[in-house]
């Protein structure tokens, strides 16, 4: 970005109880393109599951962070992430978004690549050099770094970027927590909702961790909560908002909904009580009765930045979002459930999913709409300059229903945006 065209991105005074973040952030067109070299280019970027890959010759492709990407399960059961462009002159070699395949073969020219990119065969092989199949250029690229955590599969287009796990820092210890919910290990049911916000990515980010909207933006579904005791569990109380460094933050709380792992509410029924009960004990017996309350009865929002929500609430879902202009991104989210879980969790489980996270539940369709406002509001953002996100600045152990994570988000974003410091402009953040 040009210095003389730099206006502040965020206005921060502690002493004062001030973070403000410049609205041109989230419609300003040079923006959007420096976020995609300074921030996409130079994160870890979530690609996918690995069940959802569970056989060889399992693939999927993928847009990651404008990338097409085809992720595979090889002949040998390892999983690779390849660039999807032909070595050749450059066609996009898989053109299905799933399946299961011996080969790939590109529709240009029919070179046929392995599940691991290797060249195998082209027509017209004696015109080439002997060897020529043998050359490393001749074989699909790998992305340049593809990395696991309990088998969440990032990417990254940085070379030299560290280690996903110094990446994820902090916000390991709550990847486990959501990953222990069983020791037989976690799945993606099938499927995905897929949708669009005309809204900027950003905007998503913050209402991911935005626990302070909850009562007004979603009224209509708190009203179907609190009006039936039948949908509300016995304990609950209040929660805390977390920044988890690197940009990472989370909220963990306790709420009225029942979640299949493993609070129970009494619309469930004496069966469910049963059923979640047996659970509860699972979990006390795996890891103890203080780590088993906090899987079973304590919710979870986790940020990864810079767009991966793990939500661990009534469902547990995975969502990740990309823009594709200033104020255009696409979301993708999937369900992700214990293997061992029973049928009557399951359907529990894939009910939630829908009836609030779904895009035809009570949360999204009422989010996307608040998002949307904004994006309508920024309108006037050479006039009306700025957004608020100082809710619970200076606190000790500011709630889940402060604005902390925001801040977490944000001021990460403007290290990676702006390195340096603006020296003329006081108030930046560096
Ligand atoms: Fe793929 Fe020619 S571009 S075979
Ligand atoms: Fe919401």
């Amino acid at each position: 970005m040009k210095a003389e065209n730099a206006q502040p991105a965020l206005l921060i005074d502690p002493a004062q109880r001030v973070f403000k973040v410049a609205r041109r952030n989230f419609v300003d067109h040079e923006i959007y393109e420096a976020e995609k070299e300074k921030i996409f280019d130079r994160s870890w970027l979530y690609l996918g599951h690995s069940s959802e890959l569970p056989k060889p010759g399992d693939f999927i492709s993928r847009s990651v962070g404008g990338r097409s990407i085809l992720f595979t399960r090889d002949a040998k059961g390892q999983l690779r992430a390849l660039l999807n462009t032909c070595p050749h002159r450059g066609a996009q070699v898989c053109r299905e978004r799933k399946g299961n395949a011996k080969s790939f073969q590109c529709f240009y020219h029919g070179w046929v690549f392995g599940a691991d990119g290797k060249l195998r065969s082209q027509p017209g092989e004696e015109s080439y050099p002997e060897g020529f199949k043998g050359r490393d250029t001749s074989n699909m690229q790998a992305v340049p770094r593809y990395e696991s955590y309990r088998n969440f599969n990032f990417v990254s287009f940085d070379p030299n970027i560290i280690p996903l796990v110094d990446y994820l820092g902090n916000a390991k210890e709550y990847l486990d927590v959501i990953c222990d919910q069983t020791d037989a290990g976690m799945s993606i049911v099938a499927g995905s909702q897929e949708y669009s916000i005309r809204a900027n990515w950003k905007l998503l980010t913050e209402n991911s961790i935005d626990g302070y909207h909850a009562m007004t933006t979603h009224a209509s579904y708190f009203d179907i909560l609190m009006n039936s005791t039948d949908n509300m569990s016995a304990g609950t109380g209040g929660g805390f908002g977390y920044d988890l460094g690197n940009g990472h933050a989370v909220l963990e709380y306790a709420a009225p909904w029942g979640r299949p792992v493993a609070q129970w509410i009494p619309g469930w029924g004496e069966a469910g009580k049963t059923e979640i009960a047996r659970q509860y004990d699972k979990l006390v017996q795996l890891y103890g009765k203080e780590r088993a309350d906090r899987i079973a009865l304590k919710n979870r929002n986790l940020f990864i930045f810079p767009n991966l929500v793990v939500n661990d609430i009534m469902a547990l879902t995975v969502r990740t979002y990309f823009p594709m202009a200033p104020d255009y991104m696409v979301i993708n989210a999937w369900a992700l459930a214990p293997n061992d879980e029973t049928a009557w969790a399951r359907k529990y489980r894939l009910n939630n999913f829908l009836e609030f996270l779904g895009p035809g539940g009570f949360a999204t369709p009422d989010d996307a709409e608040a998002l949307e406002h904004c994006q309508r509001g920024f309108k006037n953002s050479k006039e009306a300059l700025w957004n608020d996100i100082s809710k619970g600045m200076g606190k000790d152990k500011p709630s889940h229903n402060d604005e902390l994570q925001m801040r977490a988000f944000w001021t990460q974003w403007n290290k990676q945006m702006f390195p340096a410091p603006i020296p003329h402009i006081k108030g930046v953040a560096a």
